[in-house]
This record gives structure tokens, C-alpha cells and sequence, in this order.
């Protein structure tokens, strides 16, 4: 994978992929104080053009949470996107790819509160095609881990620190041989997963947790809720217990690598038959059609990458 990716944008300057690094004093790296991103770029249906998708979202998403660390980037937001896809050009991908943009406290201390530093960025990108090994629905359990709180280390701020959070949860769930982790608030309700939104089908109702849940608001997330909206199937936002996870009709996780996962056990109890439900097929095959440029009504959301169409590759 590695032998893809060509440069990386850093500060604004392209290097090497191997030239890409950083000092063992920067701060983002001694105590995780940088605000990141995972973007994806698909190509469509007829293989000629890649497009990064919703990508001022995510960009705007960043540079809000830059401010929660009291980060200073010296780029701005149509810069950062502007950035982004020459990143794309430059590497001239022809397949999906997964960017990852973060901004952070750079080198120059020891002190814990960042004095000196520099606010440094910088974005990479490779290929990309499903984030789960299983391509079947997963097993997942509910972890022993608590999510962390907006009042202490905040999940909406896609802190990079944060995710220790999630990479001890994720990787319990692995070493007990499950595909994912589910996350409960410290109030006991259902949360996310490890690195994604949940939700749920009962009745015929779509059901997700609230932004107070201590969840990352997804930009996926927000893609379902309006492609749901546009299919005539009900949302609700509001706290989910942990038994209706055991008791609903469809379960299904959502992200930029996720896409939409459906989800077949949790806790080794199937979610109805433990295969794909009606609702989850029906918003899976929405999305598909929108990222791949087939329903125009949502072009929007996608930004093209080349200025002329690319040849097909056979
Ligand atoms: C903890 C967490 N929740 C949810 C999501 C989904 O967010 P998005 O759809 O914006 O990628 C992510 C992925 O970025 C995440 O890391």
C-alpha cells in the first residue's frame, strides 16, 4: 500500500512519503494534541472520475475542533480543501482512497501546556476499499470500556488523544474474537462504536443516539439521516438501552471507513436472522448510488478531483 502513496503534504509543502516526519519533541505526538480527519474519495460508477466526498464538511468539521485545542492553523477552510485535492492530483489515484488531514501542536517543549509550538498540518492519502475484514454482518459486543466524556476529553473534537479510548475497546473486542465494540456512555446508554455511529430499526423507525450521547457527529451519520428522510423513513434521535440492542429488528454502523455496516450479533445474540435488514439494504444502496455519482440529485455533496475525466483502467 505504502508504494502508492507518493507525497504528503506538510505545512503546505509537498515531500516524500519517506521525508514525511516529525520530531520526538512534538507535542501532538507527546500528549495526542491534534484534531484529525478521515475523508474518502470514490471513484464512480463508470471509473472516469474521483470525488472526494463532502469534503468541505469534514474541513469545516476540523477547523472548528482546532479551536477547542486553541490550535492556530495558518491555512483556512477553502485552502485546507483546495490542498486536499492537489494532494489527490498530485498522487494521481485511479482508485478509492482515505485521506487523512490532521492539525496539531508541533515540536519545541516538554511543558504539557503548548507554549512555543507551532501549529503544524499536514495530509496524507491512500487507497482504500472496506475498512472490516468480514464483508457478512457484524459480531460485535458491547465493551467493558466506558466512553470518554465532553467534559474530559471531549469525542466530538476527534481528538487524536482520544482514541486511545477507542483502540483499547476495539482491540478488546478483536482479542475475544468479535468484529467491533460498542461503546456505552458513562450514563449507561448506547453510545458508538470504536470509530463510528450506530443505529437501530425498530418498527420501521430509525433510531440513533443524540449528539449528548457523547457521540462524534458523523458526517455519515448525517448522510444517512437525510437519505433515510428522502426515502419516507422515519428518524428519531434519542437515548437507545443497551437491552434494545438485543430486541431491535436491524442494527448497522456508519462511518467514513464504515460506510454503512450492517451489524449481525451483538453479544453473540443475532439481530433478528443476523442478516441484512430491509431499511439497511434499502439506505446501503442510497449511499452506494450517491457516492458513486448515480443520483444527481445529491452531486453536491461530491467534489471532483480531475478537471478532465481519467481513462478507464480495464
Ligand atoms: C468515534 C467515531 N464516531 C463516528 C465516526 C463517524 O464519523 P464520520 O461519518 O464523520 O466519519 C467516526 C469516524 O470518523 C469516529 O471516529
Amino acid at each position: 500500500m505504502v508504494e502508492e502513496i507518493r507525497k504528503v503534504v506538510m505545512n503546505g509543502n509537498f515531500v516524500g512519503w519517506e521525508d514525511a516526519k516529525v520530531h520526538v519533541s512534538t507535542h501532538g505526538l507527546l500528549y495526542g494534541s491534534g484534531v484529525f480527519e478521515g475523508i474518502r474519495a470514490y471513484m464512480d460508477h463508470e471509473g472516469k472520475q474521483l470525488s472526494v466526498f463532502r469534503l468541505k464538511e469534514h474541513v469545516r468539521r476540523m477547523l472548528n475542533n482546532s479551536k477547542i485545542l486553541n490550535l492556530k492553523p495558518a491555512i483556512g477552510e477553502k485552502e485546507f480543501a483546495d490542498k486536499i485535492v492537489e494532494l489527490l492530483r498530485v498522487n494521481n489515484h485511479k482508485t478509492d482512497v482515505y485521506i487523512r488531514p490532521m492539525i496539531y501542536f508541533g515540536a519545541g517543549g516538554i511543558g504539557i501546556r503548548p507554549a512555543k509550538q507551532s501549529t503544524d498540518y499536514f495530509i496524507f492519502s491512500q487507497s482504500m476499499g472496506g475498512y472490516f475484514a468480514s464483508v457478512k454482518p457484524l459480531n460485535v459486543c458491547v465493551s467493558s470500556w466506558t466512553r470518554i466524556t465532553n467534559n474530559s476529553l471531549p469525542p466530538s473534537a476527534k481528538v487524536t488523544g482520544a482514541y486511545v479510548n477507542s483502540m483499547i475497546a476495539s482491540s478488546e473486542a478483536a482479542q475475544s474474537g468479535f468484529d467491533e465494540a460498542l461503546f456505552l456512555t458513562q450514563n449507561g446508554y448506547v453510545c458508538e462504536g470504536s470509530g463510528e455511529n450506530i443505529f437501530m430499526v425498530k418498527n420501521g423507525v430509525l433510531i440513533t443516539p443524540p449528539l449528548s450521547a457523547d457521540i462524534l457527529e458523523g458526517i455519515t451519520r448525517d448522510s444517512v439521516i437525510r437519505l433515510a428522510e428522502d426515502h419516507n423513513i422515519p428518524v428519531v434521535e434519542r437515548d437507545i438501552s443497551r437491552t434494545e440492542l438485543y430486541t431491535c429488528d436491524e442494527l448497522f454502523l456508519c462511518g467514513t471507513a464504515a460506510q454503512i455496516t450492517p451489524i449481525g450479533s451483538v453479544d453473540r445474540r443475532a439481530v433478528s436472522d443476523g442478516k441484512v435488514g430491509n431499511v439497511t439494504e434499502k439506505l446501503i444502496n442510497a449511499f452506494e448510488a450517491v457516492i458513486r455519482g448515480r443520483d444527481g440529485r445529491f452531486a453536491s455533496w461530491l467534489t471532483p478531483v480531475y478537471l478532465q475525466m481519467v481513462e478507464k483502467t480495464a
